[in-house]
């Protein structure tokens, strides 16, 4: 597995390494951890390498890089600095070494190993300390740089090459020290003693390096994409995500344009067949892009469309080519004496051109004047810059020209400079001005999809869009709570199960944030959502009342906290028998009558009583049909047009209306509804005369599936800080429930059995709609994980059901989880609201039973 600067600058980055790993040892897996160096480390140390006699600028570098170390070394808790010290120590002498001031090239590329050394010292150190048996290893123990034909000095140096193969021995060596081992990428032996390094991309094609040398069972690079895609989704936000590439293709896209993986880590891999795959470090469930020796797809297909900008056209005319014997011979011994590479080639009987591709040539306007200066004593010579190739990839190109002509005709008014038809069948490229290339690109892009030629429908090769995993980027929350306590989670399942877990620190969390809002007078928490007693415990330590709709529940609260004033408590039932409301008055709790009933025919058990009034607006909201609490067809609150009536009858029985209540339904994500509630209850209020306080209710949504946006705060409060302004005789009150307490709740759950009926797959676990019964009632949708095989690649489509005698017993429907077995730990997330407390004996099988933690 390999690791970039980014992935390894954080401590929580280094949770999620640890994670991975052990997610792969649980599974009897062997890990080696490759990783670069801190973010922007490399460039410190490359300018540290060119300051020669400046010492002041190095003395400043210096501390630089040893203040970066020493910051995530404190970061991440770490008890003693000696291991990170020694390589400063190190970094110390380097300056001191005569060879500074000459910038000496081995002495650059001693210098530059440093930044993955010592990320590699502190990954391992904090790995161990996080309780993974974690093995530091010097890669220079194992890669040996090798010169090739033709290279430069600088490059043996700094753009290293390794020799590679299977070495049985080494990977025996290692099975027999440990499971998870950690080194660094980019760094190689040379000669006996010496230290080269690997040059763009070095990171990636170490990791190759040792894929092979171990002959891996697969190669992972972690970065911060999901994978390849079918163009650049800079320039095309519907590329799609590429899940399966051969390494023909994967080669040619890298080299064609894709940053994502350097072209030289290919190779190693692919003699080796090694699957290499392309993960994101930030979403490990995404399956990536899994890079292999076969292609899933028989059928000729465009994968990829892919541009490179910057380079440069050489066009070489001669009168004298046709049938010349070693012209081009004497034409690319020129290029080869100025170290410049030959990327493409068209030829004519007269005329040679060819592109230099700036990203593998030191290309300076020097170089050029110098080889033009050269090619001109046989030819006459045209330099055409800036010019970009746009590259077409896909297996058979030849055998689909006949279907390109829609794409074909988007060059007809454009300079196409050279095309160029790869020999391996791999690339069809076409060489234009580099100011077009952007607006071209995404108008290819669709025609290729309308011609067919871009196969995106076939989900064996094509994933799902940029755009629609940047929307769950962008909208995805903080990584939830449990992800970081896997471990405390499995063995909470491995004493009991199901089992639902809460924790209270997020309850606590969530109400802090609500209390921040200061339009909010006083907040209650509607305790149906979960009764829990130490939930209830912990929300009254934030300040919070009790909203109740039984007997019962005033009475489980004032069990879990007994010395709570009986005014703290709200009771808003519905269709509840006049013994409730006896007992709550009795108890002098704040009642709510939501219908004229109790006060036509109950009203002298109201008589000089405080009473709260519930109105139906005419609208409900929510989630579900199931949960929209207003409306014709809603059994709840009193209708506008009745209220007359009630108030005549209270005024008659002498109860006073001091408060008025409106609770349109459950799980809205809109800020704006609360708005609109409090406006209509403001409005109304202000023509009763003792009306002090507005109850606008709950209901306040917590995101479910991942492209959910969660409820803005921010402008909850805003809006009701709005209204309050203009209605700032009455207190505001409201009442939520789900928001306190989903999201801290997991039902965790093993699997019982799997199956596979047909075409569907199932994964059978102990948790069925007698414990989790919104799924089935509201087709509610939980984020369901495998918790034994976290960060997996999650690429089984099953459907998740219980042991229930029901065919809606389903927790949830075409999910993608990785292969289940028998006695794997489910999680089923957001079950902190309205699961526990709904749940039932039916068919006499016991419910998940709970946990707090
Ligand atoms: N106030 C009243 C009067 C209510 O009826 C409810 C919920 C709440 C407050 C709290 O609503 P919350 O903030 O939790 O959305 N079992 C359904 C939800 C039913 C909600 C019933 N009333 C579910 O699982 O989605």
């Amino acid at each position: 597995m390999k690791f970039g600067g980014t992935s390894v600058s954080t401590r929580t980055r280094w949770d999620t390494i640890a994670e991975i790993a052990a997610s792969h040892c649980a599974n009897g897996k062997r890990v080696l951890i490759v990783v670069s160096a801190l973010s922007g480390v490399t460039d410190l140390l490359k300018r540290l390498g060119e300051t020669r006699d400046d010492f002041a600028q190095a003395r400043q570098l210096r501390d630089t890089l040893v203040a970066r170390h020493h910051a995530l070394f404190d970061e991440m808790g770490l008890p003693k600095r000696n291991a990170i010290d020694a390589w400063m120590a190190r970094l110390d002498q380097l300056l001191e070494d005569p060879r500074h001031s000459e910038a000496r090239l081995s002495w650059q590329a001693e210098l530059l190993a440093l930044g993955e050394l010592c990320s590699s010292t502190l990954g391992a150190r904090y790995l161990n300390e996080s309780r993974l048996d974690t093995l530091w290893l010097d890669a220079r123990d194992f890669l040996r740089a090798e010169a090739l034909p033709n290279q430069s000095e600088w490059g043996q140096w700094l753009s290293a090459s390794v020799r590679f193969g299977h070495a049985p021995e080494i990977a025996a060596g290692l099975a027999s020290r440990g499971d998870v081992f950690i080194t660094q990428g980019f760094i190689a032996r040379k000669d006996a003693s010496d230290t080269a390094v690997l040059g763009r991309g070095g990171s990636d094609t170490s990791a190759a390096y040792f894929g092979a040398l171990l002959n891996a069972e697969a190669v992972e690079i972690w970065t911060d994409v999901p994978g390849m895609f079918s163009a650049n989704p800079r320039q095309v936000p519907d590329a799609r995500l590429l899940v399966r590439l051969d390494y023909a293709e994967a080669q040619e896209i890298a080299t064609t344009g894709a940053k994502v993986l350097h072209p030289r880590c290919i190779h190693p891999v692919r003699d080796a067949r090694v699957p290499i795959c392309i993960r994101d470090t930030n979403r490990p469930e995404l399956p990536g892009t899994e890079i292999g020796w076969e292609a899933r797809d028989p059928v000729p297909s465009v994968k990829a469309i892919s541009s490179r900008k910057g380079l440069t056209l050489v066009s070489m005319e001669t009168i004298s080519m046709w049938q010349q014997v070693g012209f081009l011979a004497d034409v690319f011994e020129a290029f080869k004496r100025h170290g410049l590479s030959v990327d493409l080639i068209g030829s004519a009987e007269t005329n040679v051109t060819v592109s230099l591709d700036p990203s593998d040539n030191l290309l300076d306007s020097d170089v050029l004047a110098r080889l033009c200066a050269d090619l001109e004593r046989c030819c006459r010579v045209k330099v055409i810059a800036p010019c970009a190739a746009i590259t077409l990839v896909g297996r058979g190109m030849r055998s689909m020209l006949h279907r390109l002509s829609a794409v074909l005709a988007e060059f007809g008014a454009l300079d196409v400079h050279l095309i160029s038809q790869s020999s391996n069948n791999l690339n069809l490229t076409f060489v234009v001005d580099e100011g077009v290339v952007d607006a071209l690109i995404p108008r290819l892009h669709a025609l290729l999809i309308q011609a067919d030629v871009m196969r995106v429908t076939d989900s064996r090769v094509f994933g799902t869009s940029w755009s629609e995993l940047a929307q769950v980027q962008t909208t995805r929350r903080q990584p939830a709570w449990w992800r970081g306590q896997r471990e405390r989670l499995l063995e909470l399942a491995q004493e009991a199960s199901p089992r639902y877990v809460y924790s209270l620190d997020q309850v606590r969390a969530q109400a802090q944030a609500l209390k921040a809002i200061p339009a909010v007078d006083r907040w209650h928490y509607a305790l149906k959502a979960n009764p829990h007693a130490q939930i209830l415990k912990a929300v009254h330590a934030e300040g919070f009342a009790f909203e109740c709709v039984s007997w019962n529940e005033i009475a489980a609260v004032r069990n879990a906290i007994p010395d709570l004033q009986a005014e703290r408590i709200l009771f808003t039932p519905n269709f509840a028998p006049r013994e409730e409301y006896r007992a709550a008055l009795h108890a002098g709790v704040l009642v709510t009558l939501d219908a004229l009933h109790p006060i036509t025919e109950w009203g002298e058990d109201f008589a000089g009583r405080d009473i709260f009034l519930r109105v139906d607006l005419g609208v409900g909201r929510g989630h579900h049909d199931k949960v929209r609490t207003g409306g014709a067809q809603s059994k709840f609150g009193v209708a506008l047009d009745e209220i007359a009536a009630f108030r005549e009858h209270a005024r008659r029985h002498g109860a006073r209306i001091i408060g008025l209540h409106a609770h349109l339904g459950s799980g809205i994500l809109d800020a704006a509804h609360w708005r609109s509630v409090h406006v209509q209850l403001a409005s109304l209020a202000e023509q009763f005369n003792r009306i002090g306080i507005l109850d606008i209710g709950g209901g306040l949504g917590v995101p479910s599936r991942p492209r959910d946006e969660p409820l803005d705060l921010v402008a909850l409060a805003s809006a009701l800080a709005e209204v309050k302004q203009a209605y700032p005789q009455f207190q505001l009150w409201m009442e939520p429930g789900r928001f306190l307490v989903a999201e801290a709740g997991v039902l965790l759950a093993r699997v019982t059995q799997t199956k596979r009926k047909g075409e569907v797959r199932y994964v059978g676990i102990d948790a069925g709609m007698n414990s989790l019964i919104r799924p089935a009632l509201y087709e509610a949708w939980h984020e369901i994980v495998n918790l034994s095989r976290l960060g997996q690649v999650a690429d089984e489509l099953v459907q998740v059901v219980g042991p229930i005698c029901e065919t809606g017993d389903v927790l949830g429907g075409n999910r993608r989880l990785p292969v289940c077995r028998e006695g794997d730990v489910i999680l089923i997330a957001e079950a902190g609201a309205y699961g526990a407390v709904m749940a039932s004996r039916y068919n006499l099988r016991e419910p998940a039973s709970e946990f707090c933690l």
